[in-house]
């Protein structure tokens, strides 16, 4: 009786996902029961234990960081929930030993689970807080930490290669689904796979294939994919002239030596259209222009800043983030970059038909609590998403398509976020104003 009295005025009073926080009711003296009631209160609520994702290591040890230490992702569960979100972080890559190495000085946490903290409290569409987070605050929440340093597409164990470090983040992400089974996912009606920067390029690139291993075995599981700043373009032409175009045969070089290294899974259907240009497939839009014997893909929604500034950087260079010292030629160029990215949208239409394109430049925005300032005709990316979510996200109808169209050039909307941001890094410029067109 008490138990169930105590379980419900906890739910009524917390009204957040209950999680391990049962009480021992053998004893019956209130004294005794005053105890665990205080014990409990602690345990759950001061010491905020139930707001916060609990870390799991991959019991598969084979499956590694970077460094060879064990993978793995912290997880909350929402108990009555039957929707599942599992965000994959980002943070960059990169393509050779020499690189490698260098990363691994710098941003060792992200090569390495050595110093991860045993708990982990979300942020924007992973935080337990209903008023930034209408509507996945109380789902079950996994965030799978990055360190395979290869966009989640490698396959490469450094048992294989010899190598210093493995790069096997589509096995870490594979291996996440098999343990989470057993942690209640069997059971979910949805699971929403999402991502930012290069979490978003492993929604792309994963999403098909970890929706048919959830498929299989009779599990009846919606599965749809959420890639926020990950559709980056293969540049195909080179409008403005020489320089440019020896920026796009850089890229093409890097994509192709950073697949190789990593040994990189990309989705079977694009590999077989492009059989002897597998590195294209490392962007979205090709991932997303079928062919009639093309496999029918999941559900995807995109979010993409129109002038992403990691797609910047990499197409112009670093001083993209140095606003005023742009010539002509670049500020063109960046132009062309916003235009090329909406028309992309345009080229894959009905296949990735959920976009919500802001004309900012900046970078990610599913993990910060301010994700939902941001408006397109109106709209934040919370309501598209719920537009979406109840569709069957299958027709053409059911399509979310919020891309800024009236007002074009970079950064001119008011609810753009101040600050232009670089990968991983927030608000590192104080400049405001944007490059005039
Ligand atoms: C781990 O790798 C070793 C050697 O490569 C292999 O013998 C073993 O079966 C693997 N373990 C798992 C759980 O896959
Ligand atoms: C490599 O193989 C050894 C044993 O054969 C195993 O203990 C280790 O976990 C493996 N490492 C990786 C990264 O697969
Ligand atoms: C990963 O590599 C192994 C061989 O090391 C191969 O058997 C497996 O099919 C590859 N996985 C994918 C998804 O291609
Ligand atoms: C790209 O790679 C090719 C062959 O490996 C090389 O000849 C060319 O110079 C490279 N281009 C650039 C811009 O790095
Ligand atoms: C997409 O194409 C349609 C016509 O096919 C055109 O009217 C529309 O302006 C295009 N949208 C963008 C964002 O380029």
């Amino acid at each position: 009786m008490f138990l169930v009295f105590t379980t419900v005025f906890f739910w009524a009073f917390l009204s957040v996902p209950l999680v391990d926080c049962s009480i021992d009711l053998q004893q019956e003296s209130w004294n005794e029961l005053s105890h665990q009631f205080v014990h409990l209160a602690k345990k759950c609520y001061l010491s905020r234990d139930i707001f916060m994702m609990r870390l799991h290591h991959l019991t598969d040890r084979n499956v590694t960081c970077n460094d060879g230490t064990p993978a793995g992702y912290y997880l909350r569960r929402a108990h009555g929930s039957k929707r599942w979100i599992v965000y994959l972080e980002g943070g960059e890559f990169c393509t050779s030993a020499e690189s490698c190495e260098a990363r691994y000085s710098d941003m060792t946490h992200l090569m390495s689970s050595a110093r991860w903290n045993p708990v982990k409290e979300g942020s924007g569409i992973l935080s337990t807080k209903q008023h930034l987070n209408p509507t996945w605050w109380n789902a079950n929440h996994v965030y799978v930490p990055y360190c395979s340093s290869d966009a989640w597409i490698g396959n490469a164990s450094a048992n294989e290669t010899g190598e210093r470090f493995s790069f096997v983040g589509s096995r870490i992400l594979e291996r996440v689904f098999t343990e989470l089974m057993s942690k209640g996912l069997e059971h979910a009606e949805r699971v929403l796979l999402a991502g930012s920067s290069a979490g978003g390029i492993g929604v792309i690139l994963n999403l098909d294939r970890i929706a048919k291993r959830l498929q299989t075995g009779g599990f009846k599981i919606d599965v749809r994919g959420l890639a926020d700043s990950g559709w980056y373009l293969d540049i195909p032409s080179c409008p403005a002239g020489g320089k440019h175009c020896q920026r796009a045969k850089i890229q093409e070089n890097v994509t192709k030596m950073a697949i190789a290294y990593w040994r990189g899974v990309v989705p079977d259907d694009c590999a077989r259209r492009n059989p002897q240009k597998k590195w294209k497939c490392f962007f979205g839009e090709q991932v997303y222009r079928t062919d009639d014997k093309s496999p029918k893909h999941s559900p995807l929604f995109v979010f993409q800043w129109l002038y992403d500034s990691a797609q910047l950087v990499w197409s112009i260079g670093a001083h993209i983030m140095r606003p005023g010292q742009l010539s002509d030629e670049e500020q063109a160029r960046v132009s062309y970059i916003g235009n090329e990215v909406r028309n992309s949208f345009n080229r894959t239409k009905g296949l990735s038909c959920a976009v919500f394109a802001p004309s900012c430049i900046f970078h990610s925005i599913l993990n910060q609590n301010d994700w939902l300032n941001v408006l397109v005709k109106g709209k934040n990316l919370n309501q598209a998403l719920n537009d979406w979510y109840q569709s069957s996200g299958q027709t053409t109808q059911d399509c979310q398509t919020l891309i800024e169209t009236e007002c074009t050039v970079p950064q001119c909307a008011l609810t753009c976020p101040s600050g232009w941001k670089l990968m991983g890094q927030r608000s590192r410029s104080k400049h405001t104003k944007p490059p005039s067109d």
